[in-house]
């Protein structure tokens, strides 16, 4: 049983919920407590602390340096993810949205698609997936860019290497092509091809800073199950600031329980329940 040394105090928390909601957009509910302190205990350990106490004195009620605050969003996000998740949209992704917009692709150029809250991988790596088998038919370039706040996330979606039997959600198709199991059978791991994992590419981004460093001409963005955590108005700054990132015309894709977030937003229309596309060029220059 942690004693009152191993917990942070009532004010610290807060403190720390109001410092995550301004930085990362995140409100952690209350519930969420025992699961912040147990991943900050790794953290004190780490940083040679006696306790969580310490931690709470020494850094949250401090100004909490830029480095400690990347560790704390570490602590903080929740980063579940997995290959095909919400399968309907990789359908539409295949049946309608990547051949609409190879028709208006000029000759050459590359379809870009940003994957803009993409944790350990499994969504870009799910997108380059369904690229890479739809240009081995009829060839076009594109490119694929995925995007999170937290680091740890980050790294592990570099290393493309992922517990085997959450591959297991890729058709074997294309699991066959593109999915290697390790040569040890204790490993019970599964890494992401070179020749697919050279096709996207990582960045660390905040979706709640006021400008993305990222083009703007993307065909086609997913933000999906990360709207979810952000209040209404954050979304809806969010979601400005990302269409601002969108071709006239270009698709968004958001998650199966946010589309409250873009019902009734005024620069996309809805195509499926959660598929919207830029209608006015305003999307664009915004
Ligand atoms: C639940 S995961 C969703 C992953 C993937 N999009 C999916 O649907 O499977 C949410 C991700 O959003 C990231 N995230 C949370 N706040 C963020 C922010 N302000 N900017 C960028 N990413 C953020 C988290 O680090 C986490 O990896």
């Amino acid at each position: 049983m942690p004693g009152h040394r191993d917990s942070l105090t009532e004010r610290q928390f807060r403190r720390l919920v109001d410092l995550i909601q301004t930085e990362v957009g995140i409100r952690l509910p209350p519930l969420k407590r025992t699961m912040v302190e147990a991943r900050l205990r790794r953290r004190v350990r780490s940083l040679g602390l006696p306790d969580l106490a310490a931690y709470g004195e020494e850094v949250v009620e401090g100004p909490v340096s830029r480095d400690e605050l990347v560790h704390l969003i570490d602590c903080v996000t929740t980063n579940k993810t997995d290959f095909f998740r919400e399968p309907a949209h990789f359908d539409a992704l295949r049946g309608t949205i990547v051949p609409e917009a190879l028709k208006a692709l000029p000759k050459g150029a590359p379809l870009k698609v940003w994957s803009s809250a993409c944790s350990t991988g499994a969504e870009p790596y799910t997108i380059a997936m369904v690229l890479a088998d739809m240009a081995g038919h009829a060839p076009f370039r594109f490119q694929v860019l995925g995007t999170d706040i937290s680091t740890q996330v980050l790294a592990q979606a570099r290393r493309g290497v992922y517990p085997a039997e959450m591959t297991e959600a890729v058709p074997a198709a294309l699991r066959q092509r593109f999915v290697m199991r390790s040569r040890d059978p204790e490993a019970a791991e599964a890494r992401i091809v070179p020749e697919l994992r050279q096709l996207v590419s990582f960045g660390r981004l905040n979706l709640m800073d006021a400008s993305y460093p990222v083009e703007r001409d993307y065909h086609v963005i997913f933000c999906r199950n990360v709207l979810i955590y952000f209040d209404r108005d954050t979304q809806r700054r969010v979601l400005d600031r990302l269409l601002g990132h969108l071709r006239p015309g270009g698709y968004l894709l958001i998650g199966h329980s946010e589309s409250m977030a873009c019902h009734d937003h005024p620069r996309v229309r809805q195509l499926m329940p959660t598929v919207y596309q830029a209608t006015s060029p305003k999307a664009h220059a915004a």
